[in-house]
């Protein structure tokens, strides 16, 4: 607890603004105090330096813009729900993870932690594949630290909300993106989204940003193509809404990617 008292210090002395009083008592509410502890632990490791504003509160997570240290903009992603539903709700993506088999059933905290190390593997992954996703920068217990996509606390727009101010060329761009970003994860990452969509691409510096990955799995998986279908699918059906019939190449983009998933 005293730990905890030191680290809201620092958010006080540094931030006077009413704002900010409402951020210590948000974070203070919605933060258990396990969860507390692995932020006080990654600011004791130089990773954080202050929490700054919330971005996001989703169902399952919540995403925080922080600073580290050197000043540099931070997103922290939080996984805080425990609920029957949520367990329910990946069951789907983790049948046959060994990293997942030897959690006993009741124990709730493993499996979020290991949710959250798999989102980190996963960034990590397709980084490395050369996909744009956020940079994954740590992990502990149910926080994952990353880039944050935006300016100045500022996030980025999602596809949905950008596709708005696009003009024609502009979205047709972003679908050759979006295939794009689709190769680099089946075929060069040899993962499957499985959530592939408008709300889960960023528009930043001019490009499409690939997020939300902790449920993308591996070809191996059992329901890999049948996942693999529905994200050409879905972000299909989003460009054809928005150009006012099928998006260009389709056919053959899909072809390309079921037989990325065939050879594995
Ligand atoms: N690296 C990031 N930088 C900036 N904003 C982010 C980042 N990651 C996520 N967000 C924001 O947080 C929201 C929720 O994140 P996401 O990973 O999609 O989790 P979920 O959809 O499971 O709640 C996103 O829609 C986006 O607005
Ligand atoms: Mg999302």
């Amino acid at each position: 607890m005293r730990r905890r008292a030191r680290w809201f210090k620092r958010l006080r002395e540094e931030e006077r603004r009413v704002k900010d009083r409402d951020l210590i008592k948000t974070v203070e509410e919605v933060l258990d105090p396990i969860t507390m502890g692995h932020i006080e632990r990654l600011l004791q490791r130089g990773v954080i330096w202050e929490m700054k504003g919330t971005i996001s509160a989703g169902k399952e997570a919540r995403v925080f813009w922080a600073k580290s240290r050197g000043g540099r903009d931070l997103a922290v992603k939080i996984y805080l729900s425990f609920t029957a539903e949520f367990r329910k709700s990946i069951r789907k993506y983790i049948i046959g993870d060994p990293r997942f088999e030897n959690i006993p059933s009741g124990n709730f905290r493993r499996l979020i932690y290991e949710w959250t190390r798999k989102e980190y593997r996963n960034l990590q992954r397709l980084r490395e594949a050369g996909v744009r996703v956020p940079e994954p920068i740590a992990f502990q217990g149910n926080v994952l630290v990353m880039e944050f996509l935006g300016e100045e606390g500022y996030r980025a727009p999602l596809l949905v909300e950008a596709v708005n101010d696009m003009t024609r060329d502009e979205i047709l761009e972003a679908w050759r993106e979006a295939s794009e970003l689709l190769r680099g994860i089946v075929c060069r990452a040899r993962l499957v989204h499985a959530d592939f969509s408008e709300y889960n691409i960023m528009v930043w510096r001019g490009s499409l940003w690939v997020i939300d990955v902790a449920q993308a799995v591996s070809h191996h998986h059992p329901y890999a193509e049948e996942f693999l279908v529905r994200d050409i699918r879905n972000i299909a059906s989003f460009f054809e809404e928005h150009l006012g019939g099928e998006p260009p190449g389709l056919d053959g983009l899909r072809g390309e990617l079921v037989s990325c998933l065939g050879s594995r």
